[in-house]
C-alpha cells in the first residue's frame, strides 16, 4: 500500500511519453482504466499510466463487447478522466471503427481525440496490419500505444476471448509485438497470452510491454477499474484480480435505504428543514 503524503503525491510531476519508455526493465508500470472524472482522481494518486478503455461500452454502458464504443463516447469520457489527472500519464482508445481503414483516418481521429481530450497518447489494436498506421501517427506527433495477443475489437475473428499465442502461433504474436515496436509504439498491451510467449516479447522488443493476463514477465500491468473494485457484474476472466467488493457494498447501501423510505426512518430530524430563523 502506498505511503504517499498529500504534499509528496502534488510534488509529482506528471508522467511524459520518455518517462515511461525508460522504465523498460525497471520498476513495474501501473496501468488502470478510468471512464469519470472520481475514478480519475482515485487512480491518479498510484498510476503510471490511466487509460480510458474501449470497455466503458461494457462496464458502463452495458453493451456485451467493446465493438459498441463510439468516438463521441471516448472522446466524453476522456474529457472526463482528463479533468481528475494531475500526474499519470493519459491514453485514450480508439474505437473499432475509428482507425482501420487507412493511416489518414486514424490521423484524424486520434488528432480529434487528442485536441478534445488533452490526452497524451491514444492507443490501438493490431500488429502487423497497423504498423503503418502507428508510423504515420507517431511521426505527426501523436503517441501509440499498441495492442496484440487478444484484441476484443476482433473478438467475431478469434470466436471468443481466446488465449492468443498458443503453441505455433506464438511466433505469430512475437511478429505482432515486434512490429508494433519497430513502427515507433511507444508501449505495447500484451492480451491473453502464455507466460512463457510474454516473457520472450518482453525480453525481445526495445519498448514497454504492458500484460493483462499476461503474467508478471512484462514491463507493467493493466486491468479494468470496475474488474479490481468488483463493480462490473459481468463476465470476470480468469487474469482479473478483486481488491474490493465495492459492488456488494453498493447494493446493500441501496438496499438499506430502500428499507428505510418504505417505513418512513429516511429522512430522519437530521436531514429535515423547518421554516425556523436561523434554520440552515
Ligand atoms: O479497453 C480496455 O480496457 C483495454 C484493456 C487493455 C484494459 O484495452
Amino acid at each position: 500500500m502506498s505511503t504517499e503524503t498529500k504534499s509528496e503525491y502534488a510534488s509529482h510531476k506528471p508522467l511524459t511519453i520518455p518517462d515511461v519508455a525508460a522504465r523498460k526493465g525497471k520498476t513495474p508500470l501501473v496501468c488502470l482504466t478510468a471512464y469519470s472524472t472520481p475514478q480519475a482522481e482515485l487512480a491518479d494518486r498510484h498510476c503510471d499510466i490511466v487509460l480510458v478503455g474501449d470497455s466503458v461500452a461494457m462496464v458502463v454502458h452495458g453493451l456485451s463487447s467493446t465493438i459498441g464504443a463510439t468516438l463521441d463516447m471516448m472522446i466524453m469520457h476522456g474529457a472526463a478522466v482528463r479533468r481528475g489527472l494531475k500526474k499519470a500519464l493519459m491514453v485514450v482508445d480508439m474505437p473499432f471503427g475509428s482507425y482501420e481503414e487507412s493511416p489518414g483516418q486514424a490521423f484524424r481521429n486520434a488528432a480529434r481525440v487528442m485536441m478534445e481530450t488533452g490526452c497524451n497518447a491514444v492507443k490501438l489494436e493490431g500488429g502487423l496490419r497497423m504498423a503503418e498506421t502507428i508510423a504515420f501517427l507517431a511521426e505527426r506527433g501523436i503517441p501509440v500505444m499498441g495492442h496484440v495477443g487478444l484484441t476484443p475489437q476482433s473478438l467475431h475473428v478469434f470466436g471468443g476471448f481466446k488465449l492468443q499465442g498458443r503453441a505455433s502461433d506464438a511466433a505469430r504474436i512475437e511478429d505482432e509485438a515486434e512490429a508494433v515496436a519497430y513502427a515507433g509504439a511507444f508501449s505495447v498491451v500484451l492480451e491473453k497470452i502464455p507466460e512463457a510467449l510474454a516473457h520472450k516479447i518482453t525480453t525481445s522488443v526495445s519498448i514497454p510491454t504492458i500484460g493483462i493476463g499476461a503474467s508478471a514477465a512484462c514491463d507493467g500491468q493493466i486491468l479494468v477499474i470496475d474488474d479490481i473494485l468488483g463493480v462490473y457484474a459481468g463476465f470476470r476472466p480468469k487474469f482479473v484480480k478483486r481488491y474490493a467488493e465495492i459492488g456488494v457494498a453498493m447494493t446493500d447501501a441501496i438496499a438499506a435505504y430502500a428499507d428505510e423510505v418504505r417505513c418512513r426512518t429516511f429522512p430522519g430530524p437530521e436531514h429535515v428543514f423547518h421554516d425556523m430563523p436561523n434554520s440552515k
